[in-house]
């Protein structure tokens, strides 16, 4: 057998090399390069195997496409289903000539933690600000965070400004022209973002495994070892490599992440409408343990007692295909408080101001704009704490703030992909419309530039609790209309999510939906 998977390997290789052959020399060398597979002790790979590698180490058939027949099969049944069934999204809607590298690279860097739904919006209005390179590179760290805000993990829009300006400055305009040089020369861009952009923008014949195409995959060969053990992760990688349609590498990987994201599912995938049915082991499997009698024997891995790439748990009836992939169980989040207080100022003409401070230009949330304010340690009471900030807003104007003028609002839990933080939220209302701010990185915005300003979900649901808890409480008293639903600080406060319906939402119409859901 390993002697037959190897010949199978080496002529795979060699056929896909001379295909590349017909798209000239430059797209050979690049093949070659980004075909090789990794070389360590727990590799899986597919384009040749060298002699004293021992059987342990080697994927059955099973978790592979032994068959170039196969591949080309699934290659054409994707690619078909894809042409028929794939969104119009705004940066495939130009046409392939004039894909510009940009659009991909900016879609590309949205899409790696936020769903599509959300993304469109985002791209749709950066593009339209900044269409070039160049005019990405000319807009100041301060606007670029002000467009991503929403978006989450803003270094990534942080790291695409620099980049943007490497391009400009070190490159002389040149966008980098390989896998290889996407990965080294563009910062936030790793391995999966290389080769989409190198397949989508630049034709590169490269696989692109993303959280979907590990889905996918491992369905399809059965793989259920964790899905972020190195093995897996080669084993993907080299199926990604073996299955991309060399003529059309980036609508292949495409059309494999579309799959993931509209037919297989993580929950309830719909194997019923998959153009790949046919070569899913995962599916075979259901069905043969649903219905011994129709078909023959079930398939297995012939070395599932060393494989790397079987699940070490047993398979669970209940779940189908959805034993795959087997992902490691998540740590719990941090747990955080953190105490924050709205400033206000009196402003001119009658505004509001509200105090905000920068937050350092690395980390979480770098760059965005908050309220004042300090995580709370477990071993210093609220008190203590609450001294703390208040000292802190006094440094921040250059006077004496009075710590019992600092009123309780309530709190409000936001979660981070790691941490479940609590604002506990303080106000105070400053009655000199003069005090000005003493430090860098501090400002006061009214409501409506606050509005526009870079600055986190976090801080705008705080926002909404401060809205609902004061200002309302204030208007109502002013009128004299009187609420039955006493606001009770205790009680955890109704905030509308960031989110309406997968879109995030600005500061205004943030505040318009919460309205509306309450
Ligand atoms: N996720 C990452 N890249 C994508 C793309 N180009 N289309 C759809 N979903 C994606």
């Amino acid at each position: 057998t390993r002697n037959k998977i190897s010949l199978f390997t080496r002529c795979l290789a060699m056929s896909r090399l001379r295909s590349a052959m017909h798209k000239g020399k430059r797209a050979a060398q690049e093949m070659v390069e980004t075909a090789k597979p990794n070389w360590n002790e727990n590799s899986i790979f597919f384009f040749g195997l060298p002699e004293e590698t021992t059987n342990a180490a080697l994927p059955s058939a099973y978790h592979t496409f032994p068959d170039p027949a196969d591949v080309l099969q699934l290659r054409s049944q994707l690619l078909n289903w894809y042409d028929k069934e794939k969104r119009e999204l705004p940066w495939r809607t130009l046409d392939s000539v004039s894909l510009s590298f940009l659009s991909v690279w900016v879609s590309e860097i949205m899409l790696q933690q936020t769903q599509v739904a959300t993304v469109k919006d985002y791209y749709n209005k950066w593009m339209k600000r900044w269409p070039t390179v160049q005019d990405l590179a000319s807009a100041t760290l301060e606007e670029v965070n002000q467009m991503w805000a929403g978006l989450g993990y803003y270094s990534r829009g942080k790291r695409l400004h620099e980049g943007a300006q490497k391009v400009v400055t070190e490159l002389k305009g040149q966008m980098p022209q390989t896998v290889d040089s996407l990965l080294k020369q563009l910062p936030g861009v790793g391995r999966y973002t290389a080769a989409a952009i190198g397949s989508i923008a630049l034709g590169q014949v490269t696989g692109a495994v993303d959280g979907n195409v590990i889905r996918v995959l491992c369905r399809l060969r059965a793989i259920g070892a964790e899905s972020t053990s190195p093995a897996v992760t080669e084993a993907l990688w080299g199926l990604a490599n073996t299955l991309v349609d060399p003529e059309k590498p980036g609508d292949f990987n495409q059309a494999m992440m579309e799959l993931g994201a509209r037919v297989c599912t993580p929950k309830a995938p719909v194997c019923n409408r998959c153009p790949v049915q046919s070569h899913c082991r995962s599916y075979r499997k259901v069905k043969t343990i649903s219905n011994t009698s129709s078909l023959p024997d079930i398939e297995d891995c012939g070395n599932s007692g060393t494989c790397l790439l079987c699940p070490s748990d047993p398979w669970d009836d209940e779940l189908g295909v959805q034993n795959f992939p087997r992902k490691p169980a998540k740590k719990p989040p941090r747990v955080e408080r953190t105490l924050t207080c709205v400033v206000i100022r009196p402003g001119e003409e009658g505004e509001d101001e509200y105090l905000l401070t920068q937050r350092p230009n690395k980390g979480l949330l770098a760059g965005l704009w908050e309220f004042p304010c300090l995580l709370l340690e477990e071993e210093n009471s609220e008190m203590k704490q609450k001294r703390a900030l208040c000292a802190v807003i006094s440094r921040i104007l250059g006077t004496p703030l009075t710590e019992s003028l600092c009123k309780y609002v309530g709190e409000v839990v936001h979660i981070f992909s790691h941490i479940h933080q609590t604002y506990v939220v303080h106000s105070v209302r400053l009655k000199d419309g003069d005090t000005q701010t003493q430090t860098e990185n501090a400002q006061w915005l009214s409501r409506s530039a606050l509005h526009e300003a870079a600055v986190s979900t976090g801080l705008k649901k705080v926002c909404v609790l401060f809205t609902q808890r004061v200002c309302d409480g204030k208007k109502q008293k002013a009128t004299g209309v009187k609420n039955d639903k006493k606001p009770q600080a205790s009680k955890k406060p109704k905030l509308g999510a960031a989110k309406n319906g997968g879109r995030q939402l600005s500061l205004s119409s943030f505040f318009k939906a919460v309205k509306e859901e309450s």
